[in-house]
Parts: C-alpha cells; structure tokens; sequence
C-alpha cells in the first residue's frame, strides 16, 4: 500500500517509552515549523512493541525508522535485526541512552545510518540525522543495485563462456578424436601395420581434456546447460561434494523444474552452493542435510548442518567482513524474488533458507 503524500515522510517511532515519545513527538512537531530548502515535512506514527512497529511497516508508506533497541517484546541487537529485516529497505536510526554506545555502534556497522542519545537531542539534530539518513540509505540501495547487476551480469557471462566451451572447444576436440580414429583405422587398412594399440594412449588422453571441458562448462553454468532443471543440478552438487573423509551430504530435492522462471533457479543454486561450501569449510559438520520443497504455492529451499554454527550478531558486527559469501548470499536472495534466512547459534550448527514465491 502506498499512501505517500509528496513532501511528506512518515517516520515511524518503535519506542516504549511514553515520555521520550511525546518528546520525539514535539521535536518532529518544531522541525516542521521550521523553513527548509528541500520543502519536506515529517509526521509520526508511535508504535510501543516490536510486533506493532514490525505491523506498521507491513503497511508500507515509511521513510524511517527511530528504533529504541529495548522494548518489552524485544531486547537489544535482535531488535535491530527485526526491524531491519522487516524494511531492508528503509533507513534507520537508533535511538539510545548514554551507556549503550558500543551496541550502537555495532548496530551501525550492521547497516544502520546513524545513532542518537536521547539524552540532550534536539530538534535540530533530530532534523539533520533524519534528513542525512534518508539521504545515505539511498545512495547504500544504489550501490546495492549495482552490486547485484553485477552479480547477474557474473552469471551471464559464465553462461555465455559455458556455452563456447561447450560448443565451441568441446566440438572442435571431439571433431579432432573423431578425425583422427578414422584415420587410424584407415591407415591400418591401408598399410596392414596395427597402430590402434599404440594411439590409444592419444585417444584416452582427448578423452580425458573433452571430459575436463565438460566439467568447466557445466560448473560455469550448472543449471543453463543442456537444460538442467533446478532439482537435479542441486542433486549434482551435493553429489560432487561427497566424498568418504567428509560429512555426510543429504540431498532430498523434490523435482521442482517447473517452479523457476529464469535467473531465479541460477541464484537459488549458487545460494545452496555457498552455504554447502561453507558448511564443508567452516562448520566440521558431520551432516549436512540439503532440502527443496514445494511450500505453498512456491518453493522452499534449506542447507542445514550440525557443526558449529556461528555468532551473527558478532559477525554483522566485526569491523572487517571475513568474506563475502553470506553477503552475496543476501544479495541472490533478493535478486531470486525470495527472502532468504540464516538461522544459527554457536554450537547449534547453521541453517540457510530461502522461500520463493511461485511467478504469478
Ligand atoms: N555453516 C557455517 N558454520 C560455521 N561457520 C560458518 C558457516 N558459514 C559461515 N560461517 C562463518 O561465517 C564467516 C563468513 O562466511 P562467508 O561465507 O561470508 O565468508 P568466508 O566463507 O569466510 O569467505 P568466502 O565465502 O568469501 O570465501 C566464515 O568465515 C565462518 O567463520
Ligand atoms: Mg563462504
């Protein structure tokens, strides 16, 4: 629902708090009073608990977010972590007390724009913060379209360069192998004198370079080849995976090709082969269960292991990101149309998912 009034945003206010609300409430009152360049007015919707504010944003029609990170239905980073996962979208800022800055400032490097003690904030503050935090949260989501036009300008080219492996290099070597035995076999008639013997070595050596040209174009684009459904390109990869000194790899995948429209079905799998990597690399699992369902009327997709999982809080946190794979992951995730979770506590091993909606 999309109710916006041009020159108007809405603020939404996640607050306990009755006095600091009716605070925020005469600040964001005084900001309106006052004359500004861009001509822009704020008005506030207050919501007390989490699972109001959480309902307020389903609405739609919200251009930021005050959060209070305690609430009675929630408590610190999860606080966070909800709301940022309810509008991932939407900019943020934290409203604090004085002692919680080191989880403010974690809460930043997770992807809020900013952070306000609400002790000594004034209108004119409030104004700035909010008006900078719209600001750099759509420069961030511009950046983020162009990292995931990226990603889907990777896939393309993988595909294109899957392609000329396949048809190109792959046939040429095959024309070759095939050239090459009937001329064999010709000269052998000719002369009489048996060389089939000794070229065989030749001919299993052009085997075994067509094979590797197989297997590069195929991991380049696992799913656009030979057209490769979903299901079984997943049932490949774990396949490929499992080997005797590993964990055990479960692949119980439902024959689902007809679900995918394009570019969905190639961001799921590689979504399912970062997580499988990972959980081969990282978690010393000892199982490690992957799962396509039909769910609903879209389709459910999970790799599950029972290793050591991880801390997210921590991880969102750290000043330096270790990788890149469970960004990207999040980033497929959207690109795939599907809202993708991972779920995971140290010691309670990891569980990645992501839900996508049939194409209507
Ligand atoms: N299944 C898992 N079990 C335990 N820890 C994990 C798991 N998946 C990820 N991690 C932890 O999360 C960190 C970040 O993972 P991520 O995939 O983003 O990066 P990476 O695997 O270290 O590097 P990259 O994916 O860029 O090669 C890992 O370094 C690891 O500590
Ligand atoms: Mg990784």
């Amino acid at each position: 629902m999309n109710n916006s009034v041009p020159g108007l945003h809405t603020i939404l206010l996640i607050e306990d708090n009755p006095g600091d609300a009716r605070l925020i409430e005469e600040m964001i009152a005084e900001i309106n009073q006052l004359p500004h360049a861009d001509g822009v007015a704020f008005r506030l919707v207050w919501k007390p608990t989490l699972q109001a504010g959480l309902a307020a944003l389903r609405q739609g029609d919200i251009h930021l977010i005050l959060l209070d990170l305690s609430l009675p239905d929630s408590q610190g980073f999860e606080t966070f972590r909800r709301t940022q996962e309810g509008a991932p979208g939407t900019p943020l800022i934290l409203l604090t007390g004085q002692s919680d800055e080191k989880m403010a400032m974690a809460v930043v490097r997770a992807g809020a724009q900013d952070f306000l003690h609400k002790n000594g904030l004034t209108a004119f503050y409030l104004a700035r913060a909010m008006r900078y935090a719209i600001e750099r949260k759509s420069f961030a989501e511009e950046i983020k379209q162009l990292s995931q036009r990226i990603l889907q300008v990777r896939e393309e080219e993988r595909s294109s360069l899957s392609q000329e492996l396949h048809d190109g290099l792959g046939q040429s070597l095959l024309a070759l192998k095939l050239q090459l035995q009937s001329r064999l076999a010709k000269l052998e008639k000719q002369t009489g004198v048996q060389i089939a013997g000794e070229t065989s070595q030749i001919i299993s050596y052009l085997d075994e370079i067509l094979q590797e040209v197989r297997t590069i174009s195929h991991n380049l684009s696992p799913i656009g080849l030979k057209g490769l459904g979903i299901a079984q390109a997943i049932w490949q990869l774990a396949q490929r995976f499992s080997h005797a000194q590993g964990p055990e790899i479960i692949a119980e995948v439902d024959a689902l090709e007809n679900f995918f429209p394009e570019n969905w079905d190639i961001n799921t799998y590689r979504i399912v082969e970062q997580a499988l990597v990972n959980a081969v690399k990282h978690a010393r699992a000892s199982r490690i269960v992957i799962a396509v369902r039909p769910a609903g009327s879209g389709i459910l997709v999970s790799v599950s292991d029972d290793g050591t999982g991880m801390d997210l809080a921590q991880l969102a946190a750290a000043k330096e990101r270790k990788g890149l794979g469970l960004h990207i992951m999040k980033e497929r995730g959207q690109i795939a149309g599907g809202v993708l979770q991972i779920v995971s506590e140290p010691g309670k091993g990891s569980l990645v998912q992501i839900e996508i909606p049939a194409r209507v």
